[in-house]
Parts: structure tokens; sequence; C-alpha cells
């Protein structure tokens, strides 16, 4: 079923196994009983991926080669890049037999871009592709160490070796597009190679934030001199174009101070330009501690402003968060990230890529219903109850009823953005008479 299972066979046969284990020799019968213990771990082997640590105990107990094999039918039951995968590639370039490692980790980075949502953010990818960069370059082959580079840079812009050994590397290779026209350099998002770092209109400065579907940087446009946020999709597929195409377009036609503003769409990067919020997300404020009243109920009520336009204009959001949510310079809210937006009524097909944050969501978006306003009254009203759950003192019992009719679990008793906009404003207007 794998090609390793097969390809190791090959290998041993033809007598190129790798260089005896350090353990003591051993008697025939031990040898036999040995054996014996290792085929039944095999097929634990299987169904189980091993930590580090029992694939080193699997070392000691049934010597290298039968831990090898017995890796090879993990790794193989485990498609995927795990800390045993990381593991297990480094024993065997260690073992002197890096190409083996190199195979490995290549099979396991395609098993992980094959997925909707792969592990990108996760250190054990970035630990993976720098890996395997590592020994691609070993073995002279370059144009796999940058592929590896670039789609490291790509997500982890600021990763300390990367980036030297990427430009060092560069200089060393003439055939710049037999790099974009390969596969994984497609599929793998170059933009460095096609020109966001060095020679386009934008230069990527520094990584802002990170989400399922893409890298935010800070980008020095240089045709009019100005900073902008550049978010770069992860995966360059033919469902990500589409997405980026009406993510760009969706936010673009929301002309208001609470949406963010689109300012250019890089299909050939897989990228968007749009205004750079400095001060970041509601999220990011919260990670920095407990905020004030004030704050956020000025958070609210701009978001519920922002809101009622977006629905105003016939759009559902479908991602409200904490992290969607930035901050403006007078403490607005501006609202980002309409990658899972769509027009209200449509159906789940119009996310292709996945809608939405499963603990912000209401039951019935879970479910699969068509877009509804109410999806995002529910994330608002979840989102803006952990917001205030970290404000110290009491919270007066308007916004406490505000945001229960907001995440009601049935649909029908979820009340409009206009609605509690209206009621906001009676609010002030009482406010201000007593
Ligand atoms: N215009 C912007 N200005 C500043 N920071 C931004 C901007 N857009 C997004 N971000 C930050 O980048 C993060 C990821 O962007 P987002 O569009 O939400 O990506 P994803 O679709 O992958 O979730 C956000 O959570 C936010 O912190
Ligand atoms: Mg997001």
């Amino acid at each position: 079923m794998s090609w390793w299972s097969t390809w190791w066979t090959k290998k041993r046969n033809q007598g190129s196994q790798p260089p005896a284990s350090s353990t003591e020799p051993s008697s025939e019968s031990r040898d036999a009983e040995r054996a014996d213990a290792a085929r039944e771990r095999r097929s634990a082997a299987a169904s189980e991926k091993p930590t580090p640590a029992e694939f080193d105990t699997w070392r000691v107990r049934d010597g290298d080669e039968t831990a090898i094999q017995h890796g090879f039918a993990a790794a193989s039951a485990h498609p995927g890049i795990s800390d045993f995968l990381l593991h297990f590639s480094r024993v065997l370039d260690e073992r002197g037999d890096p190409e083996s490692a190199l195979k490995l980790l290549s099979a396991a980075l395609e098993a992980e871009l094959a997925v909707e949502r792969p592990s990108r953010g996760d250190e054990h990818f970035v630990s993976a592709l720098m890996m395997r960069a590592s020994l691609a370059e070993r073995l002279q082959r370059r144009e796999l160490a940058l592929q590896s580079l670039e789609a490291l840079l790509s997500i982890r812009f600021d990763h300390p070796q990367a980036l030297p050994r990427y430009r060092r590397l560069r200089s060393d290779v003439p055939d710049e597009r037999a790099l974009q026209s390969s596969r994984e350099a497609r599929a793998a998002m170059t933009f460095v190679v096609d020109g966001a770092v060095g020679r386009g209109r934008y230069r990527v400065e520094t990584e802002i934030g990170r989400g399922g579907a893409g890298t935010v940087f800070v980008a020095h446009d240089v045709h009019v001199d100005r900073k902008v946020a550049l978010k770069v999709y992860h995966r360059r597929g033919q469902v990500q174009r589409e997405r980026l195409h009406a993510e760009a377009h969706m936010a673009a036609q929301l002309v208001h101070p609470g949406v963010v503003r689109i300012l250019d769409l890089e299909p050939a990067l897989g990228a968007i330009a749009m205004e750079w919020v400095p001060h970041g997300s509601i999220r990011d404020a919260l990670a920095r501690g407990p905020t004030t009243l004030a704050r956020a109920t000025r958070w609210l009520e701009t978001s519920l402003r922002a809101l009622a336009f977006v629905h105003s204009k016939g759009i559902v959001h479908r991602d409200l968060k904490p992290s969607n949510l930035l901050i403006g310079d007078r403490d607005d809210v501006i609202i980002t990230d309409f990658g899972s937006a769509a027009p209200a009524g449509a159906d789940r097909s119009a996310a292709p890529m996945g809608e939405g944050t499963m603990q912000y969501m209401p039951p019935e978006q879970r479910a699969g219903a068509p877009a509804q306003p109410g999806h995002d009254m529910y994330a608002f009203g979840v989102s803006f109850r952990e917001i205030f759950g970290g404000v110290p003192g009491l919270i007066p019992s308007w916004i406490e009823r505000l945001l229960g009719r907001c995440a009601a679990e049935r649909p029908i008793n979820r009340a409009s953005a206009s609605t509690l906009l209206h009621e906001l404003d009676a609010q002030r207007r009482d406010e201000s008479v007593g």
C-alpha cells in the first residue's frame, strides 16, 4: 500500500541495509525470541503511533534494523507529521541513511498538504520543513531545499535560520522557473520567489497574525509608499483561489469604517492587500491582560454598528470571533477576515475551505444550515461574553441582557443587529437624560 514497505524490502534485498546497530551480539535463540516479540510489536506499531521514547525502547530491545522496520510501519499507518516522525527521520539520518530520512519527511509533508486544513502553524510542520531543507541541501538537491525553505518562510517569515540559508542558496540557483512550476512550489505558496520579498510591489516586513487560511504580514507597498497588511493564503489550489477572490470581492463591497478596507487582490501571490490596523485584534488585546468596562463597551457598540451594516448588505460573515475583530485608533472595532463570508441564504458549498470556528458557532450552523445573519449574532454574543468575562467588576445588566439575546440557542430567539442597535441608542439617550 505505501511506498516504503516495498521500497524498504527492495533496499534490504539489495543488501544495502544501513550499518548494523551497536547493540551487543546475541545468540541465535535470543535472536529468534526477539524476532517473535518484534513481530508482535510490529502489528501494534501499525495501529499505534509510538512516542519518540517508545521508539528508542524498540531500538534497545529489538535492535535498530527491526525498530526501523516498525518505524516504517508506524509511519505508513499514520501519515503526516508528528514528533515520532521527526525523531525517526533524525535516527535514520544519524545512522547514515539521509536518503530514507528525506523520503520519509517528503511523504509526510505531502500527506499533510493533502488535507484540507493542514497543521501549518504547527511547530512540527516547521521543523519538518527545516529538516528537509538541511537534508536536501546535504544531498545536493538544491531545488528541494529551496522549496522547503520557501514553504517555511511563507508560514514563519521570521524563522531565524531559514532566511539567511534561503538567500545563500538562492544565489546558486540558475533556473527560477523550474522552481515555480514544481508541484509543491505551486501548492505551497512561493510568494517569496514571486517577488514579494525582494522585487515586487510588496516588500514583506514582519508577520502580524496567522489563522487557518492565511498568514498576515506588514508589507511596504513600494508603488505608493505606504504600509499595508498582506494576507497570504497558506495554499494556492483551485479552492483557495476561488475563496481568495470571494473574500476580497465581498469585503471590497462593504465600505464602512468598521469593515477592513481592501486595497488590492494579487491572485499570483495568493494574497490580499488591505489597510493595516496596527493595534491588532481583540484576541491580542485580551492576551495582554484584562480590559476595562469602558473599552469593552466601546468594542461592543462599534462592532454591532459594523455588523448591522454588513447584514444590511445581505452578507453573513460566518466567522466572527475576537481574533477577527481588529482595534482601530479610537478603540473602534474593524471587522476583518471575510474568508468564510457568504450572501445570506448561501448553502454550505459556499465555504469549500470550511467555515467558522466551532466554539463560536450556533448549533444550526454546525449542522450545515444556509448562511443567516443569526449565525453572526450568536458568534457575536459568545465572543462578547468572553470579552466581558475578562472585565473586572460588575457588568451592567443591560449588557448581560443584550448578549443573552444574541447567544440564544434557538435562532428565533436571537435579536438582529439593527434591533439591538436601536435599543442601544435608546439606552444611551436614557443615560444622558438620567
Ligand atoms: N488588516 C489587518 N491589520 C492588522 N492585523 C490583521 C489584519 N488582518 C488580519 N490581521 C491579523 O491576522 C490574523 C489572521 O488574519 P485572518 O484574515 O483572520 O486569517 P484567517 O482567514 O487565516 O483566519 C488576524 O487574526 C489578525 O490578528
Ligand atoms: Mg481569522
